[in-house]
């Protein structure tokens, strides 16, 4: 039997340099020397260890499977000991996204974010991780449709008789916790009445029709919802196969050229256009953003990372970039009004809650 794969990306923001910015370089090499000695130990067998602006990416290959504890407790502990060093420094939220004391099987749960995915590799193996930052898990639903059912972007769905069945996609309902699996193109309309609505229905996995080759995974951890209250953006990340039969890495990328509207951007309760960038530029800035997304290119060889490639690095994404940046500051002018600012239901912060229930009291009714 051919041994599988898996690669993992789990991430957390465990502080950061000048407010919510940018990752410690400190930290970074904290966590590299952490996943070097568990490569010496044989826990992983890869690992590159990146950021994307002030979320620290853990990126491993290994062959304990999706939700390994060994891996997923090295995650956590290499974060608490990134933590450490934030706090030394006294960087900003330093241990921010670990919302717990202990370790307890799964970093589910727990803060951290989570992709997965186990397979068994093809003769040649192209992975593409995508990172964000300011923003939430729903921000892949867009580009993922794209991605994966609409000819319009990936030429491939027509033209590949690979892809020609077309791909499910296993949704996740994250307030009821639930899951529903649609298949493309036939269920094309049912799927987008779900995942229109980004901040609860989002995408978790794909898989591809014909015979199940699972083709993408998402993290699915909304922050908010396991701590009641904002914590911190649950700035996603995801996993997604190319080539031969899947979408080709330029069509992955295609789907960047548009820079949507995403929710996050400043106190994760604003809609800013998602700016793809390479990692020299994957850092937030202006009004903590605007939303960042980093595309990294692997070879994936025996468990083993070859790579990166650095895709949004690139002059063929000036112009998503600077229509970003026009976006930008067409949302930045709403201020504090809608659509700009989230609705009511989305704004993370509670405090906006609390302003409207003090204020309460003191509406009177019409006579
Ligand atoms: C968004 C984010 C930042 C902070 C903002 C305020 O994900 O992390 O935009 O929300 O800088 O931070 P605090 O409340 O820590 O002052
Ligand atoms: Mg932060
Ligand atoms: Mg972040």
């Amino acid at each position: 039997m051919v041994e599988k794969t898996t690669v993992s990306i789990i991430k957390a923001d465990i502080g950061s340099l000048a407010g919510h910015h940018i990752v410690h370089e400190d930290c970074l090499d904290c966590a590299s020397k952490a996943l070097e000695k568990a490569k010496k130990d044989e826990v992983i067998i890869d690992y590159r260890v990146t950021h994307c602006g002030d979320d620290l990416e853990l990126i491993m290959g290994h062959r304990k499977g999706e939700d390994s504890s060994e891996i997923h407790e090295l995650a956590w502990n290499t974060f608490k000991e990134a933590a450490d060093v934030s706090k030394r420094l006294k960087l900003y939220a330093a241990g921010q996204d670990l919302l717990k004391d202990t370790f307890s099987g799964n970093v589910k749960g727990m803060g951290p974010g989570v992709a997965e995915i186990e397979f068994e590799e093809r003769v040649s193996e192209p992975l593409v991780a995508l990172l964000a930052d300011k923003t939430a898990p729903g921000a892949f639903n867009l580009p993922l449709f794209r991605i994966f059912a609409d000819p319009f972007c990936t030429a491939g769905l027509i033209i590949d008789p690979g892809m020609h069945e077309g791909f499910k996609f296993e949704i996740m309902d994250v307030r009821e916790n639930k899951v529903i699996t649609l298949t493309t193109p036939k269920e094309n309309y049912d799927l987008l009445a779900l995942i229109g609505t980004t901040g609860r229905y989002i995408i978790r996995k794909i898989y591809r029709a014909i015979d199940n080759l699972v083709a993408a995974s998402v993290s699915t951890t909304r922050l908010s919802l396991i701590a009641g209250k904002y914590v911190g953006k649950d700035d996603p990340v995801a996993l997604v196969r190319a080539q031969h039969g899947l979408p080709a890495v330029g069509e992955i990328l295609e789907a960047f050229s548009f820079p949507h509207l995403v929710t996050g951007w400043m106190r994760g309760s604003h809609h800013g256009p998602i700016m793809p960038v390479g990692l020299k530029d994957a850092k937030c800035t202006r009004f903590d953003g605007p939303p960042r997304m980093v595309a990294l290119g692997f070879q994936v060889n025996e468990a083993s990372l070859v790579g990166p490639a650095d895709l949004f690095d690139d002059v063929a994404f000036d112009r998503a970039r600077s229509l970003a940046n026009e976006i930008a500051d067409y949302m930045r002018r709403h201020g504090p009004f809608e659509p700009g600012r989230l609705g009511m239901e989305e704004v993370e912060y509670t405090g906006l809650q609390k302003v409207i229930q003090d204020l309460k009291p003191k509406f009177k009714l019409l006579s």
